[in-house]
């Protein structure tokens, strides 16, 4: 699976769920490669401290996108390429969602991430039509309140007007999460039963899923 995680907004979890779901499919046995294009290199860091022998993390300037890509790709025998962009609109953005099966959108509950959300749809909307037939998306909801709140409510209000895919599974608001950029452990392997780990099992089995079913279908689902 080529997979991009994007948000014209940062801090909205990209960097989170794009390490925790590489490590995931690492543990499963899956050769992962992550390719880091935000400078801020937050996944890259958390490359260097994890233990992880089958995910493999690298940090590329954004001007050098295409052609790493294109090498990596072609010379190594990688099961999955997850590609962390930074939380800005530029062209390493369309590049990157271009080639990728599936683009995630993590965004919190709220009407800014939700609205930012939106613009990136469009720019996915505009690389279908461009010739990206394959592509899918996915609104990953993110930092979530353990409970609902009136602003939860809203979110799934505005996503059901906009008719945006999301994934059922969203990641709640957990220390496991903050933990693992500083140990380098992934919430699957610092406490494989805990909440964390299953929440993105979870996630993992769901993109996994929808990933096959796209591509048995050609394209995405209706
Ligand atoms: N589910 C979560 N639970 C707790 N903390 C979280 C969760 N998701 C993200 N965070 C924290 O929120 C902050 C921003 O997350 P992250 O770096 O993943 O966002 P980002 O979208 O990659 O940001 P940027 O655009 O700056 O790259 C980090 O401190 C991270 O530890
Ligand atoms: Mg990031």
């Amino acid at each position: 699976m080529i997979i991009s995680f994007a948000s014209s907004k940062g801090g909205v979890g990209k960097s989170t769920c794009c390490a925790a779901i590489a490590a995931k499919l690492g543990q499963d046995g899956d050769r992962v490669l992550v390719l880091d294009l935000d400078l801020n290199q937050t996944v890259a860091r958390w490359g260097r401290k994890s233990k992880l022998e089958r995910v493999t993390v690298e940090a590329v300037a954004p001007e050098a996108f295409t052609s790493v890509f294109r090498a990596k790709t072609a010379s190594e025998n990688f099961d999955h390429v997850l590609i962390d962009l930074a939380g800005t609109r530029e062209a390493t953005l369309l590049k990157a969602m271009a080639r990728s099966d599936l683009v995630i959108i993590p965004a919190q509950a709220s009407e800014p991430d939700l609205r930012e959300a939106l613009v990136i749809i469009d720019d996915i909307a505009d690389v279908i039509e461009a010739g990206a037939t394959k592509l899918d998306y996915r609104l990953l909801l993110t930092k979530l309140f353990p409970l609902p709140t009136r602003v939860t409510a809203f979110a799934h209000q505005e996503i059901k007007r906009h008719k945006i895919r999301r994934l059922n599974t969203g990641l709640v608001e957990r220390a496991a999460y903050r933990e693992m950029f500083l140990t380098g452990k992934a919430p699957t392997e610092a406490a494989p039963n805990g909440k964390a780990a299953q929440e993105v099992a979870e996630l993992v089995d769901e993109i996994r899923q929808i990933v096959e079913t796209d591509s048995r279908q050609g394209g995405r689902a209706a």
